[in-house]
């Protein structure tokens, strides 16, 4: 059966192939399309279109609708094309024919936008949280570490004194302007579509600055055809958030595979948290790390998927859009589950304070000593050349002083600065 039906039903093949996963992937967006429904029929008693006993009704139904949803226990019925459907469905099983007023002045076409809305709403909110608690445990090892010496590379080669202070703190800053590109998405996100309709408004007098307070938006889409073509563009910011924030943590997740590795011996974690291999009895890998590296390099391929599922298609509403929930629901799960597993196996990270002692990381401190002899009055040039002829006939010894002050240096992290700097950049989106 089909809110459309007149007399005849699809072929099943159509029918299969047009509705795809909707009625999986509509069961995430069930919520929020009774949210929807609550602020649309609200404003249509204010506009005259229910009376009050009709939207009393009508709302203790999607009340009851809401209870399902919450129990687990809503499902999209076979033959039922998506989540808005069902729950005009259940309305009119439930309360006849009052059921079928819910539906003036508005279409499925902004019913969806709505329902994405506030999913992405929702949802960067969810990113948010979860870079923040990872932000937090770069911070704590940051600090924890911070006299801890290692190795800097510059073309992954041995460079200058860096430390775990460092490093864990470098990933922390970073998220921070992650959470920048998510406030924006939820920006974008935070602003009405309904009244728009099939993409073109309606002859009834709509209160749509009613429903924009209803449901809590920031503004509305005044142009109506502005709120049709934001459904891919408000995908696209929060994908290239997401995609921002995957690839700070790919690119941590990279560090650590790297920094496990024998050569480098950095860092490690208790066996239970590393895999082994069916044929090599020593093995302890990084397979947690990899997946993570892996899982974040594809959620960094979201932005141009979005781009070109969107490339060329014509103004107003699309049904190709339909397939943008096949990239994006999936994606805003994974990136969590990335930032969760990246937090906890952080709890159980080791540091190697003695790896800096090696003898191969003795050309680190060479700038150091360029320096001192600089700050005891001989020119940089000079100074630089007494430690490069020293390294070159093999006579360098490594004083394995090392002295910075500066802001943002090994001896001056300012992790409350950039603390404070998160805080401000989570405010915009977790209010
Ligand atoms: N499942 C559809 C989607 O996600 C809902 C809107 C359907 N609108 C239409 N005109 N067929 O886009």
């Amino acid at each position: 059966m089909k809110l459309w039906s007149k007399g005849f039903e699809p072929d099943k093949m159509i029918e299969e192939f047009t509705v795809g996963n909707d009625r999986e992937l509509d069961l995430q967006l069930a919520r929020y399309d009774v949210q929807g429904s609550l602020a649309h029929i609200a404003m249509l008693e204010s506009i005259g279109l229910l009376t009050a006993d009709e939207l009393k009704v009508l709302t203790d139904e999607l009340d009851n609708i809401a209870a399902m949803i919450e129990r687990g226990e809503f499902t999209i019925a076979p033959g039922v094309e998506d989540v808005h459907s069902q729950v005009e469905f259940l309305l009119t099983e439930r309360l006849g024919d009052v059921g079928k007023k819910i539906h003036s002045g508005r279409s499925r076409n902004d019913q969806v936008l709505v329902d994405l809305k506030l999913f992405m709403r929702d949802k960067l909110r969810d990113i948010a949280g979860a870079v923040s608690r990872l932000f937090d445990k770069f911070q704590s090892l940051s600090e924890e570490h911070k006299d801890v010496l290692m190795p800097g590379y510059t073309h992954l080669q041995v460079a200058m004194p860096s430390s775990f202070g460092l490093w864990f703190g470098a990933y922390a800053e970073s998220l921070v302007d992650d959470v920048r590109m998510l406030s924006a998405a939820y920006c974008v996100a935070n602003q009405n579509p309904l009244g728009s309709a099939a993409g073109y408004g309606s002859s009834f007098p709509l209160d749509r600055e009613m429903t924009t307070r209803l449901m809590g938006f920031g503004t509305m889409h005044y142009n109506v055809v502005a709120a049709q073509m934001s459904r891919g563009k408000t995908e696209r910011a929060a994908a290239m958030a997401i995609a921002s924030v995957a690839s700070t943590l790919g690119r941590f997740a990279m560090d650590v595979c790297m920094f496990m590795c024998q050569n480098f011996g950095f860092v490690s974690f208790p066996d239970e948290f590393t895999t082994g291999s069916s044929i090599m009895p020593h093995k302890k890998n990084p397979d947690v790390f990899e997946i993570m590296r892996g899982k974040c390099n594809r959620l960094q391929c979201l932005p141009n998927e979005i781009a070109m599922l969107t490339a060329n298609l014509p103004l107003g509403y699309n049904r190709d859009l339909q397939l943008m929930k096949d990239i994006m629901f999936p994606a805003v799960t994974e990136i969590v589950q990335c930032l969760e597993m990246c937090t906890m196996m952080l709890g159980h990270i080791k540091v190697n304070a003695d790896a800096v002692n090696d003898s191969r990381y003795d050309y680190m401190f060479t700038v150091e000593d360029v320096n001192r002899l600089t700050l005891s009055g001989m020119p940089f040039r000079e100074a630089y050349k007494t430690i490069g002829l020293q390294v070159q006939h093999g006579e360098y010894k490594p004083t394995r002083e090392v002295h910075h002050t500066h802001h943002g240096s090994i001896g001056n992290l300012c992790t409350a600065q950039i603390k404070q700097k998160m805080q401000q950049a989570l405010a915009d989106i977790l209010g």
